[in-house]
């Protein structure tokens, strides 16, 4: 039986991944690596319990001979790489987990599959990818009139969680030019949809606005980002793990630039048509909170490089993914209390405290 290695395959984006994985005929097994943090969650992946294909691993990517049993009991022909801490307000408070897990931790693997990879026979070289699921933060922030970010644009992180992002991609293409490992590399723009854990903007928006809550827009709420449906972010990881060129870098993005606002505007209208307030709107809720830190004002990706060279469009516009987004949610509330640990209000709870 063939067999892919994923890591971070609990959280938001990975374990959409595995589920869009799994339900295609014929795919491989998956061995998903997750450490399970505050943002993995395994009933995301409750529709897989019992099925022989999916096999769990409670690991932290730093655990060397974790990665390296794994490798050798279950000899994937592809490892994924999403794994990271990802949110870049934890990133402000405390920086030392994002170095821990996005540079040692992309470390430590690159290293486990360095030692995997020597000792592969020649076909399975041949076949054998290494696919790192990066960021477009790695690119820093652009003007309103600047051109988007190509896989050409310089690095300019500015938070730490960027700046650990940077770092890890740079180690993956070193690991390609010194030792020949096949990496891939995409870097993305930001992620809607289901199972996102509510600390990001859209999934909190959507559930501070069902709870009553402020809806705290940072800053003027004017910075713009771009923006994907989950699934098509997995469609364009699919393709690139089959048809992209070892040591190549590939830019995913919607071509949906939105300022904060924008974003929060349309939810609003959503629930208001899809689950009206006894009186008033939504919008009513929305509270202009302090700016964030050194908060990058735009990000926009050209995404074209995926498209000539390997035929990948996302599927989604912003309005039908949003939509579908909103209804997700709506249907899922039981989700969203289970992930509204305590631990997750304690962190609500330092960060909204002004
Ligand atoms: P997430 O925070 O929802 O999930 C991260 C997962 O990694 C969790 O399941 C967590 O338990 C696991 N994890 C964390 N530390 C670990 C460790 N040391 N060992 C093993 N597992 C560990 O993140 P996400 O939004 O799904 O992002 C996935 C990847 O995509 C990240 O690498 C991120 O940088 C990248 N990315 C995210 C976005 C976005 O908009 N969310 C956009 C572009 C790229
Ligand atoms: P986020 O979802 O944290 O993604 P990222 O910072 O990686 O782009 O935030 C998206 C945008 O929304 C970003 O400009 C910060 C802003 N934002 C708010 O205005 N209020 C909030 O409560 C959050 C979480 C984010």
């Amino acid at each position: 039986m063939s067999h892919i290695l994923v890591t971070g395959g609990a959280g938001f984006i990975g374990a959409n991944f595995v589920l869009s994985w799994l339900a295609q005929a014929g795919a491989d097994s998956v061995v998903n690596v997750d450490k399970l943090t505050y943002a993995g969650n395994l009933k995301t992946l409750a529709s897989l319990d019992g099925d022989a294909r999916h096999i769990f691993s409670r690991s932290d990517i730093c655990d060397r001979a974790a990665l390296d049993s794994l490798l050798k009991q279950y000899r994937p022909r592809a490892v994924l790489h999403f794994a990271a801490e990802s949110h870049v307000d934890r990133s402000i408070h405390g920086p030392a987990d994002f170095i821990e897990t996005n540079i040692v931790g992309t470390f430590t693997l690159l290293e486990a599959v360095r030692a995997y990879y020597a000792d592969l026979g020649d076909a399975e070289k041949a076949a054998f990818r290494f696919l790192h699921v990066s960021t477009d933060e790695v690119f820093g922030s652009l003007g309103p009139t600047d051109p988007q970010f190509t896989e050409t644009t310089a690095y300019a992180p500015n938070s730490p969680y960027s700046a650990s992002k940077a770092a890890s991609d740079h180690l993956v293409r070193a690991y390609h030019h010194t030792y020949g490992l096949p990496v891939l590399t995409t870097n993305c723009s930001n992620n809607y949809g289901p199972y996102h854990f509510p600390e990001k903007l859209i999934p909190l928006m959507i559930t501070n606005a069902l709870n009553g809550k402020p809806l705290p827009v940072y800053g003027d709420g004017l910075n713009v980002r771009d923006w994907l449906y989950v699934g098509d972010h997995c469609s364009a990881i699919r393709e690139v793990l089959a048809r992209g060129v070892p040591g190549e870098t590939y830019n995913v993005g919607g071509w949906n630039e939105k300022t904060n606002l924008d974003v929060v505007h349309t939810l609003c209208d959503l629930l208001d048509e899809l689950q009206p307030k006894a009186a008033g709107s939504y919008r009513d809720q929305i509270a202009f909170v302090k700016d964030r830190p050194g908060h990058d004002r735009r990000y926009a990706i050209d995404a074209g490089k995926l498209e000539r060279e390997l035929g990948w469009k996302p599927a989604e516009t912003f309005e039908t993914g949003l939509r579908k987004t909103v209804q997700w949610y709506l249907s899922h509330q039981s989700w969203v209390e289970d992930v509204i640990s305590g631990d997750y209000r304690n962190w609500v709870a330092k960060q909204y405290a002004a």
